[in-house]
């Protein structure tokens, strides 16, 4: 069988070997990123994610997903103009967050906020690329409000209005906290916003699809995407990971904690991954700003008991290909900036939507609805017996 082919075109009907959970399969030709698992690589449109988190904006990378080149100033303030124009939400969905149990999981709560937002859009069901990108840029700006505002019911606290003198990332962490983030909060979570943007075709960026593939309306769509982005074996990861940390006093109970793990077989959170099998690049980034922002917040010994952690996994399982991923290093940065621990995945959401909508909008012009097969295993020829014969 030919090896899959990942970069350059390859003909339809195209012959790949398939492993269980769709490894190995290709869903579409894409222009939108690219990751080199080998390598280590990340690649938005061409660029290096490391130029990105050093360089770009949160707005201007997503301006980059979306439309497929860097914005020129003019088109950047347009765009940027137009998410401070989308950043109040409906009251509707204000009402509908509140009347939710307070310990129902943010990912929910968002899940269900995006679904009021889609209900109260009056063009929602016009599934075009014009309609369906308006309503994607309204989905970058207001997931953040949302996100926010769930941040604060949850504490019986009442949402805070968007600042319009504040960036997109600034203005999500003044509505999340309550209070106007400092110069670092802002430059380290915008960082973080950028490296988690988009990758390629992971569970949540694959559900979103599957579910416009039906020409279903976006909000249906990205709501999909949340549900799938909870789960622990993806963007719930980064809880998981800081959770499992958090109660380890010492670099000696972190050897310990790794050790256990490996003893009784269990995965551990923000290590592996799908594609990569060298280190991810986005948790490199990540590493270096969990250093100095541990050391800045006064939780050094955090940072220190997250390396000892990823040193003995790397030393157990590194020849495996087992590395930290994204989800490694994030919390660790999230708690130090004081943001809470069920709030790590929705801000994951907040970032991912810019790739989940520009993949779906680029693959509604070739639309293609996804339908692929299980292999039956069970009976075939079982006789029907009626119920009081059972
Ligand atoms: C994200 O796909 C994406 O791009 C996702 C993401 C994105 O940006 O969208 O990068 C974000 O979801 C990051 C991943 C977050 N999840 C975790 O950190 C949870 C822990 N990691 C894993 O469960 C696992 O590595 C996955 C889910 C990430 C990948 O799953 P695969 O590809 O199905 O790998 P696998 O479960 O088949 O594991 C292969 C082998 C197994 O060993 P063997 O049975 O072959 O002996 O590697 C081992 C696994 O046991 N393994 C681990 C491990 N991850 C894999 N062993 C211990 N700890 C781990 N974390």
């Amino acid at each position: 069988m030919a090896a899959p082919k990942f970069v350059g075109e390859v003909e339809w009907p195209v012959t790949i070997q398939l492993g269980k959970g769709l490894e190995g399969a290709i869903t579409c030709h894409s222009r939108i990123g690219y990751v080199d698992g080998e390598k280590g690589w990340l690649v938005y449109r061409g660029y290096n994610i490391f130029d990105l988190a050093e360089h770009s904006t949160y707005e201007e990378t997503a301006y980059l997903l979306l439309f497929g080149k860097l914005p020129t100033q003019k088109e950047l303030d347009d765009f940027k103009g137009k998410l401070l124009g989308y950043r109040k939400i409906p009251q509707e969905v204000i009402d509908t967050l509140k009347s939710l149990p307070k310990d129902c999981h943010p990912m929910a709560a968002l899940r269900t906020g995006i679904s009021v937002l889609g209900c109260k859009d009056t063009k929602a069901d016009e599934v075009t690329v014009e309609n369906d990108t308006e309503i994607a840029i309204k989905l970058i700006s207001q997931m953040a409000t949302v996100a926010a505002a769930i941040a604060r019911i949850r504490k019986g606290q009442e949402p805070v209005e968007p600042d319009p003198s504040l960036d997109h990332t600034a203005n999500f962490l003044y509505m999340a906290l309550g209070e106007k983030p400092n110069d670092l909060m802002i430059k380290v979570m915008d960082i973080s916003m950028i490296l988690h943007a988009d990758h390629g075709m992971n569970a949540s960026t694959f559900t979103c699809m599957v579910v416009n593939s039906s020409l279903s309306d976006l909000y249906s769509s990205v709501c999909a995407g949340v549900g799938s982005l909870k789960g622990p074996l993806h963007g719930g990861a980064n809880e998981r990971a800081l959770a499992e940390m958090l109660p380890l006093k010492d670099e000696e109970e972190a050897v310990e904690y790794v050790r256990d793990a490996i003893a009784k077989k269990k995965k551990i959170m923000g290590f592996g991954h799908r594609v990569y099998k060298a280190y991810d690049p986005r948790a490199k980034v990540l590493g270096k700003y969990s250093q100095e922002v541990t050391e800045r917040m006064g939780m050094p010994h955090l940072f220190k008991i997250a390396r000892k952690v990823e040193e003995e996994v790397i030393a157990a399982y590194g020849e495996r290909g087992i590395f930290p991923n994204v989800d490694f290093y994030s919390g660790t940065i999230y708690y130090a900036l004081g943001i809470e621990v069920p709030l790590f995945t929705p801000i994951f959401a907040v970032s991912r939507v810019a790739g989940w909508v520009a993949r779906v909008l680029e693959y509604l012009p070739e639309n293609r609805i996804f339908r692929p097969r299980a292999v039956y295993v069970g009976d075939m020829e079982k006789e029907y017996v009626p119920i009081d014969q059972r």
